[in-house]
């Protein structure tokens, strides 16, 4: 009597259930996965979701991620706002993150564009840049790590240079891409360039600043070839769009690599739409470079810079390829990784070969055939980040509105 009854019960809870719960649906399909809550874990990355589910698409100013979605009546999807780390594979996922991972917001910042961190180890100090809005905008920022707790400051090299918007480290030189273009700014012309400062005397030094007399566009993120020493960069047309450049775009979006040692510089690849992140593997025979398509905007010198708007069925992803030649030549581009929210901004390799991308509220992790391991979620826009410290063990988070940071197992690259 008893177990008819109950089968009755299933039976009919079943049939109502049939429609908001397809067969294949896991439960939970979210859980905790200890550490109080702020480390939670996807089942089967969600690949069955009960019905009416439904994800807001983004727009300038509203950003939706995946613990935005609704889901039917998966409650358990309510543990992801809470988290600071969503984990999708468990057994390499909770490896990375160690006995003891964190996630810390550190300092409030303006809604600009935080970008361009790099860590200068001997010196102890993570610089990072602020882009405009206000243009003309000059100072940068630096994050001094011998400090407890650290503290952030107003940066300036001498020469001082306008619009870092992306960074890295080369023979104990700071290199930054410098993405402005400006005719009268900090004292005189700069253009869309690679520069250094030397971190013991913070002197700057101009590399390059055009190809054959025309402005590049928006020198944005750069990646020195472990090996060779090149330095590779993507040059996308943001600072138009964005009103850092005075000068319509002159040349179409490209990717780079120059040689400092003969001043020669080459053209990579001009296939993808805005190049953005650019970074190699730690034998430097991969080479991965992001497309933000996405978010783009128009070219016309008469109206001027119109900001840009996000196109959630614009280019977003991540392409490989392969360095060969001795990092001379790059070929067999193929399709990575799509970024989960907004765009794949910054873009860094760990010492493990993990691919690290910064996208909307927070950074994909993913592994080398690109499935996503981890993902970090912030409350901000995350641009870039970086890796600090003796063991490259913490990452160092920037983006509009904040600065945070991650200790856990996952190491960088040490760029000497
Ligand atoms: C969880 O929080 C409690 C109380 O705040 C604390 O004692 C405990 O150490 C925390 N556990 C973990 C794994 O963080
Ligand atoms: C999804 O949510 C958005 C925002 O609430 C709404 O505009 C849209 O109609 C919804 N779409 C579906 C299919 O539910
Ligand atoms: C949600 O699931 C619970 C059991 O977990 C069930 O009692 C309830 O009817 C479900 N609601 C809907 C709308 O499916
Ligand atoms: C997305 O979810 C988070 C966590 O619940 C929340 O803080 C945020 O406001 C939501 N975003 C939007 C655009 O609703
Ligand atoms: C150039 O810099 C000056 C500050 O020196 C600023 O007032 C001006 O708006 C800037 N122009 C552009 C196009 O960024
Ligand atoms: C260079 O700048 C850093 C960061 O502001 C500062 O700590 C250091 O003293 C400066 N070095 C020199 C030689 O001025
Ligand atoms: C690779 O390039 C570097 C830098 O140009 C050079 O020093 C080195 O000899 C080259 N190695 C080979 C095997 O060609
Ligand atoms: C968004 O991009 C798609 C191509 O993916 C294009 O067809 C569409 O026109 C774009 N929408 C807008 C508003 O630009
Ligand atoms: C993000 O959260 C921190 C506290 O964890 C808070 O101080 C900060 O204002 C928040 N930032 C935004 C943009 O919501
Ligand atoms: C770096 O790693 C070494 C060797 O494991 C360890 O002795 C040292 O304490 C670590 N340094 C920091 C700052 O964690």
């Amino acid at each position: 009597m008893l177990n008819n009854a109950v089968l009755l019960l299933l039976s009919s809870a079943a049939a109502v259930l049939g429609q908001l719960l397809p067969a294949g649906v896991t439960t939970p399909i979210v859980q905790d996965c200890g550490f109080n809550g702020t480390v939670v874990c996807v089942n089967r990355y969600g690949a069955v979701l009960p019905y009416h589910f439904n994800r807001t698409v983004s727009a300038n100013g509203a950003d939706y991620d995946f613990r935005n979605t609704t889901a039917g009546n998966a409650s358990s999807f309510d543990l992801l706002a809470g988290a600071d780390f969503v984990v999708f594979d468990q057994k390499r996922g909770l490896q990375y993150l160690g006995e003891n991972p964190s996630y810390q917001f550190m300092f409030s910042v303006s809604a600009a564009v935080h970008e361009a961190p790099v860590y200068a180890p001997k010196q102890n100090l993570l610089f990072l840049s602020q882009l405009a809005p206000p243009a003309g905008v000059l100072p940068q920022l630096v994050v001094n790590l011998n400090e407890d707790p650290p503290t952030l400051s107003d940066y300036e090299p001498n020469p001082p240079i306008y619009a870092p918007n992306g960074g890295s480290f080369r023979n104990g030189f700071i290199v930054f891409g410098a993405s402005g273009g400006n005719d009268s700014i900090g004292g005189g012309e700069q253009r869309a360039s690679l520069r250094t400062v030397d971190p013991a005397t913070n002197q700057s030094t101009v590399l390059l600043n055009n190809y054959f007399g025309y402005y590049f566009n928006t020198i944005d993120d750069v990646a020195i070839h472990p090996v060779t020493k090149d330095i590779f960069f993507t040059d996308p047309q943001y600072s138009w769009f964005n009103a850092l450049s005075d000068t319509a775009p002159q040349l179409g979006t490209a990717s780079y690599r120059f040689n400092p040692a003969t001043g020669a510089t080459f053209l990579i690849d001009d296939t993808i739409q805005q190049p953005n992140g650019i970074a190699f593997t730690p034998d430097g025979n991969t080479l991965y470079i992001s497309d933000t398509g996405a978010v783009s905007g128009t070219i016309d010198p008469r109206l001027g810079s119109q900001g840009t708007t996000f196109n959630t069925t614009g280019k977003r992803a991540v392409y490989a390829f392969d360095v060969t030649n001795n990092g001379t030549r790059v070929l067999n581009r193929r399709s990575f990784y799509l970024s989960q929210d907004w765009i794949p901004d910054g873009l860094k390799v760990s010492q493990e070969g993990l691919v690290l991308t910064g996208s909307g509220h927070g950074v994909d992790v993913v592994d080398d055939i690109g499935q996503l391991l981890i993902r970090i979620q912030t409350n901000y826009t995350v641009q870039n980040f970086a890796w600090t410290g003796e063991n490259l063990t913490t990452l160092w988070l920037m983006g509009n509105n904040g600065i945070s940071k991650v200790e856990w197992n996952i190491k960088g690259q040490r760029l000497t």
